[in-house]
């Protein structure tokens, strides 16, 4: 797939050879007083006056074989205020248009929009990308993506040189992290074991500045990491605990962290699942591919900033191997759980891995997980939920969420939530009541991030949609890494978020007595 972005205006854009022309017409957009259709403004005038269209934001019409323009089709769609939102409803109504014909190379024209910005064209690229993205790894007969070009014409005013530049330079990282991290996530389970999981970050270890370690049982084990192994040792897949490493500045610059929840398959373990949609807890792992995503991304933008992915990788199984419910469990930072829910597995992976980034001396910490149903009841599959004690971090975040299109909301952390967590046989436990059941996942993991700023997203509404157009969004990859790419912009920033310098004990070790028997 080609990507390509260019500067010039709809007289010249109309001219230009190709399957498919899509033509955004916002509310400002200039009407000609020509009587006459001589152009393609004049045409889009009079089908306005007409009453044929509409400039409201998704509005369609079609045009076959115009004397006006050099495209085998041209497709007229409303773009309303012209903002990143409309722009996106806009490309994906038109591009779904044309889905059924066999249009290989498609230009869209922003040339009309007035106030376009570096977002609307990064957006519109992307939006036509993901609206061709076909599943491939498990189909004998795959139909291939017909689109094989898509090229965005801006006005050469609108937007300047260097804008246009640093656009070019980041779409076809993006649309291949988003599509890198779709591909994993629609994998079935028994094609994306936590050990291709971890085959597939290693593959990642070819692109300069990139290196990946995967740790086993026998290295995890060594780390102390009880409460990710308790969840693993139902399973007879092998769990694999994935370090990716980013380097992109000089090894001084604290690192960012990413820790992504990586369940291959998540059934509830004994306190199992009901049957229903269980195929779909295949999505489990989708933290964990929006890391692998972003990666791939950073791998072609090269930016200069360090970054580090941390992925727990196992199953959730029932089995006679299967940890229980009541069973107590020691953290790496050797805190004690009790479990009461094994189908609240997923805080018992990632509170190991966020013991386990306290080495990184991280500027700040970051995990992605598709963590709790609650969420998707508060929020639908709109925005992902955002939990950070530290404003500074939530406020870069939600930036970054809006301006890329992939947005969240933050939501509270206040201690009175964490009141529910607490156990009679251990430290704390993995459950509280049904009520908030996301910010009771969030106060759980924040235990175990007491010496770094942490952000927590709960994909769990966000990560894929369900029904016919079942499938991974590759969300969140584009607001991880506008989130990344606003560090190295904004130095300022980065002071915000100073490396953490003293490590602090979460807690003190547990007496080892706790899980005697
Ligand atoms: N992976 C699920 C969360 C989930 C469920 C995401 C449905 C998307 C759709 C997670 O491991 C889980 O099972 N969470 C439980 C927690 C509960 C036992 C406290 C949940 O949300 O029901
Ligand atoms: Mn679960
Ligand atoms: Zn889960």
């Amino acid at each position: 797939m080609e990507l390509k972005l260019i500067a010039q205006d709809l007289m010249q854009t109309s001219k230009t050879t190709c399957d498919a022309l899509i033509v955004l017409v916002p509310e400002s957009f200039a009407q000609s007083k020509a009587k006459t259709t001589g152009n393609l403004t004049d045409v889009i005038s009079q089908a306005l006056k007409d009453g044929d269209f509409e400039t409201k934001t998704g509005k369609l019409l079609q045009i076959y074989r115009s004397n006006h323009t050099s495209a085998t089709r041209t497709v007229l769609v409303g773009a309303g205020d012209g903002s990143v939102k409309s722009v996106k409803t806009a490309v994906t109504a038109a591009v779904a248009s044309i889905k059924s014909t066999s249009s290989k190379k498609v230009v869209i024209c922003l040339s009309e929009l007035s106030k376009i910005s570096a977002e609307s064209v990064k957006a519109a690229v992307l939006c036509a990308a993901d609206a061709s993205y076909v599943y491939t790894s498990t189909k004998t007969k795959v139909e291939p993506r017909k689109l094989t070009s898509i090229t965005v014409a801006v006005d050469k005013d609108a937007l300047n040189a260097t804008d246009l530049i640093a656009a070019q330079v980041y779409i076809t990282p993006a649309m291949s992290g988003i599509e890198f991290a779709k591909e994993w996530g629609n994998r079935p389970a028994n094609h994306a074991t936590p050990d291709l999981l971890g085959k597939a970050a290693k593959s990642l270890s070819k692109y300069k500045n990139i290196s990946v370690d995967v740790l086993g049982l026998k290295e995890v084990t060594k780390l102390g990491m009880g409460s990710f192994m308790s969840v693993a040792q139902g399973s007879d897949q092998p769990l694999r605990f994935i370090v990716l490493k980013y380097n992109g500045a000089a090894k001084s610059v604290a690192p960012t962290v990413l820790v992504g929840k990586g369940i291959t398959f998540d059934t509830g373990g004994i306190s199992l699942k009901p049957a229903p949609e269980m195929d779909e807890m295949k999505f489990d792992m989708c933290g964990a591919a929006s890391v692998l995503g972003t990666f791939r991304a950073l791998a072609g933008i090269q930016p200069k900033i360090n970054v580090v992915g941390l992925i727990p990788a196992c199953e959730n199984m029932p089995s006679g191997k299967a940890v229980k419910p009541g069973d107590v469990v020691t953290s790496m930072s050797g805190q004690t759980i009790e479990n009461l829910n094994t189908d609240a597995e997923g805080r018992l992976v990632l509170c190991d891995a966020l013991t386990y980034a306290e080495r990184f001396k991280p500027a700040a910490v970051i995990d992605i997980a598709t963590l709790t149903g609650a969420c998707v009841i508060a929020l639908g599959a709109v925005r992902s939920g955002l939990f950070s004690a530290n404003d500074d971090l939530a406020n870069a975040l939600l930036k970054a969420g809006e301006s890329s299109g992939d947005p969240c909301w933050r939501m509270p952390l206040d201690d009175e939530y964490g009141e529910g967590l607490k156990s009679n046989f251990a430290d704390m436990a993995n459950v509280a009541g049904r009520a908030a059941g996301s910010v009771t996942a969030a106060k759980f993991l924040q235990k175990f991030t007491a010496s770094y700023p942490w952000a927590h997203l709960d994909i769990a509404g966000t990560a894929w949609k369900s029904g016919a157009v079942k499938g991974s969004t590759g969300r969140p990859v584009l607001l991880l890494l506008n989130y990344l790419l606003n560090l190295e912009k904004n130095t300022a920033l980065a002071g915000v978020l100073p490396a953490s310098t003293a490590i602090k004990k979460v807690a003190k070790k547990a007496p080892k007595t706790a899980v005697k028997v």
